[in-house]
């Protein structure tokens, strides 16, 4: 499990709360994978996750169009390739692969944590700039 932690903040209570909430999924998805979770069960949080991630990396893209944000293609080259990964995860489940949970697991912990720590702190400066609190 992944306990949400001060170090994990941005300094923007707007999207702290949408990685709380992804933060949140994940650990169900860890839960299901520690209780040996069917084929069905882990599609369901893995596209529970993508479908929050997909809501919160419009918010985040919004804003960065918005604010005229340089890193913006950079940004958004990641959240694609989240994507691609992800879509690529759930149709290996579909086939019945259930001895990929565990890679699916660490997928979404470092995508997650190194996205919120690296890549999400370079538009705080931005963001807060244009008044975003
Ligand atoms: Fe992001």
């Amino acid at each position: 499990m992944i306990e949400w932690d001060d170090k994990y903040s941005v300094g923007l209570s707007i999207i702290d709360d949408d990685h709380k909430k992804l933060i949140g999924i994940l650990n169900k998805a860890i839960y299901a994978k520690e209780h040996n979770a069917n084929s069905k069960e882990l599609r369901e949080v893995l596209k529970e996750i993508t479908d929050y991630a997909l809501k919160h990396f419009k918010t985040e893209e919004t804003y960065m169009i918005d604010f005229n944000y340089t890193g913006y293609q950079d940004h958004r080259k990641e959240h694609r390739d989240f994507f691609t990964e992800t879509i690529a995860y759930h149709d290996k489940l579909i086939e019945g692969d259930c001895q990929i949970a565990n890679e699916i697991i660490e997928y979404l912990k470092w995508w997650l944590v190194n996205h919120i720590r690296v890549t999400d702190k370079k538009y705080v400066d931005c963001f807060k700039r244009n008044g975003l609190k």
